[in-house]
């Protein structure tokens, strides 16, 4: 049986994912999951924008809008009219670093102790450096996060899956997603770092399919839909080559392809499966 090694970097450390365990009466499984893991239709880039149905004024913040990165956790913001860029919800404000776009995509999570496997789902966090980190639903508070592997592997990695079309996230088995109305009331001087940006709408899952209760302390919460976006092939393209400014490709051949940093570029992060 050939070993797939996939070798990523993420949060600064070199993961080599074994997808091959040996385990007799986990065959038939661990060749689904090889198969799954070779899918480059999992590994297509994808940002994800947000609908909103809910009839009700301040639902249309979150309605048009997209996924961006920021102080640890997963924001509605609204997005440019082609789509591709996150605009700042206070247009006066100039966010240094600018907002991050949520672009990343489905991998098999790297944690033994986790049988089967799940499905998880990284984004890039910056672009330079190139850095992945994992999305996770924290376990104390649903909100959705991001981190590395140490940050993320309490919690709840997976299983992350697309809806039948393959147009909409789904997590645990559905769409389980709202927006929670972060913001603190204080116009003045808010006193949060989200507050100061003008962020206002995380990302939640509602777990337990109650209403995210006893968790939400009486704010405004939507359900959300949370459509993925493919990026074109001239999108990936680009950051590939951005990419390669930085890395060393080091193919392997065959299924797998590892790409390699200089040492100096330990702390970039970049994951690709090479194979074309
Ligand atoms: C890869 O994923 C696509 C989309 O779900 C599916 O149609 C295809 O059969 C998958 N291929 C393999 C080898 O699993
Ligand atoms: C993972 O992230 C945490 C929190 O940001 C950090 O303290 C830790 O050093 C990181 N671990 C690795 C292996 O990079
Ligand atoms: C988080 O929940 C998972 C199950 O979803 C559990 O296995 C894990 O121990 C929990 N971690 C913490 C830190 O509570």
């Amino acid at each position: 049986m050939a070993t797939l090694g996939l070798g990523l970097f993420l949060g600064g450390s070199v993961i080599a994912i074994p997808v091959v365990t040996g385990i007799a009466e986990g065959v038939e499984h661990q060749k689904k999951q090889n198969e799954e893991a070779a899918n480059e239709t999992r590994m297509v880039k994808f940002n994800i924008h947000v609908s909103c149905d809910a009839d009700d004024e301040i639902a249309d913040e979150v309605d048009s809008g997209m996924l961006v990165l920021r102080h640890d956790r997963v924001w509605i913001v609204p997005r440019s009219p082609d789509g591709k860029q996150p605009l700042p919800p206070d247009p006066a404000l100039k966010l240094d670093p600018p907002l991050h776009a949520f672009a990343g995509f489905y991998i098999q999570y790297p944690d033994d102790a986790r049988f089967p496997a799940e499905r998880g789902l990284v984004s890039t966090i910056s672009d330079d450096p190139p850095m992945l980190n994992w999305i996770y639903v924290d376990n104390a508070t649903y909100g959705l996060r991001y981190g590395n592997r140490s940050t993320s592997i309490t919690h709840m990695v997976g299983e992350w899956d697309w809806t039948a079309d393959e147009s909409c996230m789904m997590l645990d088995g559905w769409e389980g997603f709202v927006a929670v109305d972060e913001w603190d009331g204080e116009d003045e001087d808010p006193g949060t770092p989200w507050g100061k940006e003008g962020l206002r709408w995380a990302v939640y899952f509602d777990k337990d399919d109650n209403g995210l209760k006893g968790r939400r302390k009486g704010r405004d919460m939507f359900e959300v839909q949370l459509e993925r976006k493919l990026q074109s092939e001239e999108e990936q393209l680009k950051q590939l080559e951005d990419a390669d400014k930085k890395m060393q490709v080091k193919s392997r051949g065959g299924l797998s392809t590892q790409f390699t940093a200089p040492a100096a570029d330990r702390k970039a992060a970049w994951a690709k499966k090479g194979k074309k």
